[in-house]
Order: structure tokens, then sequence, then C-alpha cells
């Protein structure tokens, strides 16, 4: 690394027609980070996302990876960068087997650094999500959270270094959600990997996360440690108020 983050947005607005879905976030991620983003729906979350991926281009705004722009970058040059992500809904081959959706990720990681023994091909890639089982299931049949495990592993099998988490725990169980935090966390941990997951579950992702961004209304209103940012006067008027008087 060459000290620079390895992603960072400068000021960067993402306009639909009169709408301003982002407006003028700025954020740097260093690597190894785990970041959490939270914000009402419709803050802007995803369409940050989408900005970060390369799905859309900023209306205004700088991107940089590695401390190089991708201003004018087309998607696949974000995924030469390391950047994968996952879609709020998930987007498998719903006719193929599971395995052979990891097989499909993974025709996109030769040009990329050496595997981790982890991510070395789609047998290890399935154990390490935990869909061993189901390897030879059409994906259609398999469950809409185990949809959301073979999502992951196909974004791991590209071997990113930047993974972007859309809501992955959206649908599950509390014991499935806080399975899915585990698993997120090793990946950080074990893979070498920056990761940045967006979640509606609050409480789970504070607990998770070192760093949180909060969105609200396209802005980016705070960017700090959980402990901070739930003490933030804004954040809670814009959105955390009744979530926050769970017990942690
Ligand atoms: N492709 C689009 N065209 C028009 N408006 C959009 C589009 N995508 C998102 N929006 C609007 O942008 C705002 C932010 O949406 P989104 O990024 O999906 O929020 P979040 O993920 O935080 O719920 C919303 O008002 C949404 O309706
Ligand atoms: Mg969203």
């Amino acid at each position: 690394m060459n000290g620079h983050p390895l992603l960072e947005a400068r000021e960067v607005t993402v306009r639909f027609g009169g709408l301003t879905a982002v407006d003028a976030v700025s954020a740097a991620f260093a690597p190894g980070e785990l970041v959490g983003i939270i914000g009402p729906n419709g803050a802007g979350k995803t369409t940050f996302f989408n900005a970060l991926s390369g799905v859309i281009v900023p209306s205004a705004g700088e991107l940089f990876a590695g401390g190089a722009s991708l201003a004018g970058a087309a998607p696949h040059r974000f995924a030469q960068q390391g950047i994968a992500r996952t879609f709020q809904t998930p987007r498998v081959f719903a006719e193929l087997s599971v395995a052979a959706n990891i097989d499909f990720g993974l025709q996109f990681a030769g040009r990329k650094r050496e595997a981790p023994p982890l991510l070395k091909d789609a047998g290890t890639i399935l154990d390490l999500i935990g869909l061993s089982a189901q390897a030879a299931l059409p994906a259609a049949a398999i469950t809409p959270s185990q949809q959301r495990l073979l999502e992951i592993g196909m974004a791991l099998a590209t071997r990113p270094r930047l993974l972007l988490l859309d809501e992955v725990a959206a649908g599950l169980t509390e014991a499935e959600v806080e399975a899915m935090a585990r698993l997120i966390r090793r990946l950080r941990d074990e893979l070498d990997l920056t990761v940045i997951w967006i979640e509606h579950a609050v409480s789970t992702l504070l607990r998770h996360v070192e760093r949180v961004l909060v969105l609200h209304q396209g802005r980016k209103i705070a960017d700090g440690l959980p402990s901070e940012v739930v003490r933030n006067a804004e954040v809670i008027e814009a959105y955390l108020g009744d979530e926050m008087v769970e017990p942690a």
C-alpha cells in the first residue's frame, strides 16, 4: 500500500432529476477497516454504494482508489481495483447450481492478486460461507438467507480488496443476523479485506463495526466510533432516537 486510502470519495453528489440522493459526501476508507453505513430509508445509502462501485457516475465530486482518480472509469475498472459489492436484492443465477454461481465470480478473478487460501476455489469459498451442503442445488432452490450468503460468495470469488455489503442481513432471523455479522468480521480479519456494510439492523451493526457513517437526506451527518455516533444529537434526532433505547 502506498499510504493512500483504499477508496476515497470527495464531495460525491448524485442527482436524479431534481432529487439530490447523495449530497456532497466525502469519506475515506483505509485498508482493513470494517465500516458501517446507516440512515433512514431513502437516505442515499444504496446510491452512495452505486457510486463507490461504478454502477452510476456521480453528478459531481470525485472518487480515488489508492490515490488514483476513477473519474470516467467504466464499472469493470472499479472491479479491477478490487471493489466488489452485493445488491440489496440478491442477484444470483437462479437456474445455475450454487457452485456454478461461485465459478462465475471466479472467472473475474484471473487477473487479480494471488488468491488467499480461503478463496482458492469454489469448494473453499462454499466452506467459508457455509454452503458446501448446497453446492449442487440450483440457486433458486436455496433459502433467501442462503442466497444472500451466495451473493457474498460470488463477490468474494472475484478476490476483492474492498467488499461493499448492502443490507445482507435484511429479512434474516435474529440468530442469522448475528451469524452474518460474525461471518463479516471473519472475512475482514482473515482475508485482508476492507468492508463497508450498510444495514438496517442498527444495533447489531453498531456492535460489530469500528466506525460508522450516518447518512440523512443524502448528507453525511456523522462519521466516527459507534460509541460517539450514538451520542450525536443530530443523529439521535434524525434517526436513532427509538432504536438506541434497546439494550446494547
Ligand atoms: N435510479 C433512481 N432514479 C430516481 N430516484 C432514485 C433512483 N435510485 C434511488 N432514487 C431515490 O434516491 C433516494 C435515495 O435512495 P437510496 O439510495 O436507495 O436510499 P437508501 O438505500 O438509503 O434507502 C430515494 O429518494 C430514492 O427514491
Ligand atoms: Mg438501500
